[in-house]
């Protein structure tokens, strides 16, 4: 099915990363780990992490400063600001308020949503929806995440794989814009999925309405995350590619038509894998899961910014976003910058 044109596009982009940063080497003094391993495994070689003082809010606003500035969008035009994390500031209330406060936006619906890795994804979905109602113009969207705090520090297995950090994007409608290469600019295609069969794998035990927190489930790092890698990682390669063909043929385009893809940051083996089952150029990937890790919701957006900043994805370039994480949820999206 053929999308006659596209409702919202990207006015502007924008990120923040914290300024200290976490060598596997370092890692290795904490856990029984190595730099060889982790890199060998996952791609990463460092990953950026926040001071005590930081919370989720002050990394979301400084991105979201970045993307109005680059969109040329005063704060006080955000019609809809929309949060994607599963590290708030505080469980009540949303981390969106304390961002919607920071920037100094006018009194808008701002919230959270979590969708984990696949966050920024379902955030596009949304926006671009509210977009095609006219119910709004102008929709900041925020991936951010501050997984150092969530991370168990004693357990290899997962703290080697996080970072923290943020990436924003300004939605507006796509109207007649044209790229300098003759492209109509804008969201595509959209397609997002979530299924709780391996709600467990990557997940958080205590500390919400099930398991409310207690000193023994802390002594038993039961409120930080635990994760079943290899469940993840099969269905990951699985449904970033499915997710991928659809929002493909619902834009009526080929792998060939894509100039970038901007894979979720998760592991290089996985992207690998996934973009060879789609059949595409693994020159037209983009990467940087070496300097960041896994940065979650945060990871598209982070990825996306820097490309554009660095002049590697220009105006006109077609990209393919492509996320997938705890719930399991999952989701893609097809731009035209
Ligand atoms: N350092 C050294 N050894 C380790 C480490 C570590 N950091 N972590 C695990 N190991 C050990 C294991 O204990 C195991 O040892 P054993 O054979 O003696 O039991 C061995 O390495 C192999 O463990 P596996 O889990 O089989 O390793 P695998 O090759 O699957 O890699 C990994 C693990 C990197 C987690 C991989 O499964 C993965 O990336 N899965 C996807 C998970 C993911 O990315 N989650 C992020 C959130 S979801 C998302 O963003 C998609």
């Amino acid at each position: 099915m053929n999308r006659p044109a596209p409702v919202s596009r990207i006015l502007g982009t924008g990120h923040y990363l914290p300024e200290k940063i976490v060598t596997n080497d370092e890692l290795s003094t904490y856990v029984d780990t190595s730099d060889a391993w982790i890199q060998e495994r996952t791609g990463i070689r460092q990953r950026h992490v926040a001071e005590p003082a930081i919370a989720t809010s002050d990394m979301a606003a400084e991105a979201a400063k970045r993307a109005l500035e680059a969109a040329g969008v005063a704060a006080s035009e955000i019609d809809l600001i929309l949060v994607a994390t599963v590290t708030p500031d505080h469980q009540l209330p949303a981390t969106a308020v304390f961002v919607q406060q920071k920037i100094g936006a006018g009194p808008v619906p701002s919230l959270d949503l979590a969708a984990a890795c696949a966050g920024f994804v379902y955030g596009l979905t949304i926006a671009d929806q509210f977009i095609a109602s006219g119910a709004a113009k102008r929709v900041l969207v925020i991936g951010v995440e501050l997984l150092s705090r969530i991370l168990d520090w004693k357990d290899r297995t997962t703290c080697v794989l996080f970072g923290d950090g943020a990436g924003a994007v300004i939605l507006g409608p796509a109207e007649e814009s044209t790229a300098a290469n003759g492209k109509r600019q804008g969201l595509l295609a959209t397609h997002i999925q979530s299924d709780a069969t391996l709600a467990q794998s990557l997940w958080i035990p205590a500390g919400g309405t099930r398991l409310p927190i207690t000193a023994a489930l802390i002594d038993e790092a039961e409120n930080k995350v635990h994760m079943k890698g290899q469940d993840i990682f099969k269905v990951a390669v699985k449904n970033l590619f499915s997710s991928s063909k659809k929002v493909l043929e619902k834009s009526g385009l080929g792998p060939d038509d894509i100039d970038w893809i901007c894979p979720h940051q998760a592991n290089l083996r996985i992207i690998d894998s996934a973009v060879n089952m789609l059949g595409a150029d693994k020159e037209k990937v983009l990467v940087n899961i070496d300097r960041v890790g896994n940065t979650s919701s945060a990871s598209i957006p982070i990825l996306l910014d820097e490309s554009i900043r660095s002049g590697k994805v220009k105006s006109g370039d077609t990209v393919l976003m492509c996320a997938l994480g705890a719930g399991i949820s999952w989701g893609a999206a097809i731009v035209t910058i």
